[in-house]
């Protein structure tokens, strides 16, 4: 099996994965959300929980079985994520955020399905709480705080820039138009951005991605 392969490296760490997409109500009938299907955190928690490490995976809704041993807090909205990550995140020795949060939500939910008329409509929408943005400004002493990135056009410059201004120690880059990465895929094709550059990895599962992302996580500690 896969974990005897694995030395414990993370045994007694706590470490805080979030997945999925966030789902944003319109009204009781509707809601926007994203094309994340929660392949990726959900790799990143089960190879994190087969290395030792006590896991929380906090998760949008997803098709996805939880993995074993791993301590699972469904929510839908980005503002159910902002309350469950930020109150464990204290306690956390690395967080990892795969999640594809909603940006924007509408400025006010429907009570009632909102019927049609025969005109056009527009929804208002207002901005999220930045979940990373907020953890890398509330860092507890020596902790690890990964970001994800997800690009269609200047990955890399993109990804730097979301390093600085999040305070991550790492930004897990994304390019949407190589194929075999990005939304629902089971590999992918993702660069890991420091601040010592960018490392580019061939196309890999999305389970030995997460086996990476944790070697380069445990790297940056020393
Ligand atoms: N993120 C977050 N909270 C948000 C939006 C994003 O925590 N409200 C996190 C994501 O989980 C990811 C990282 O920020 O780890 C980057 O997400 P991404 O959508 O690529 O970048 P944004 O900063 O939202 O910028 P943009 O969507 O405009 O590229
Ligand atoms: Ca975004």
């Amino acid at each position: 099996m896969r974990e005897i392969a694995f030395g414990k490296d993370l045994a007694g760490k706590r470490v805080l994965v979030t997945a999925g997409p966030t789902r944003e109500s319109i009204d009781p009938v509707r809601f926007i959300t994203n094309r994340s299907t929660g392949k990726m955190g959900y790799a990143v928690a089960r190879a994190a929980a087969y290395r030792g490490a006590r896991v929380t995976l906090v998760t949008g809704p997803v098709n996805l079985k939880p993995p074993m041993f791993v301590d699972v807090v469904p929510v839908e909205s980005a503002r159910e994520m902002f309350e469950a990550v930020t109150l464990r995140s204290g306690e956390m020795d690395m967080i990892v955020k795969s999640a594809a949060v909603a940006d924007y939500r509408p400025g006010t939910v429907g009570e009632e399905k909102i019927k049609k008329s025969d005109g056009d409509m527009s929804i208002a929408l207002e901005r999220t709480d930045d979940i990373l943005g907020w953890l890398g400004s509330h860092r507890r002493e020596g902790q690890i705080l990964c970001g994800f990135s997800m690009e269609t056009q200047n990955m890399l410059e993109n990804s730097a820039a979301k390093l600085e201004k999040k305070h991550a120690d790492m930004i897990v880059a994304n390019n949407l138009k190589v194929s075999g990465a990005g939304f629902g895929t089971d590999t992918n094709v993702v660069t890991f951005i420091t601040k010592d550059g960018a490392e580019e990895l061939p196309i890999l599962t999305k389970d030995e991605v997460a086996h990476r992302l944790l070697d380069r996580l445990l790297k940056l500690r020393r």
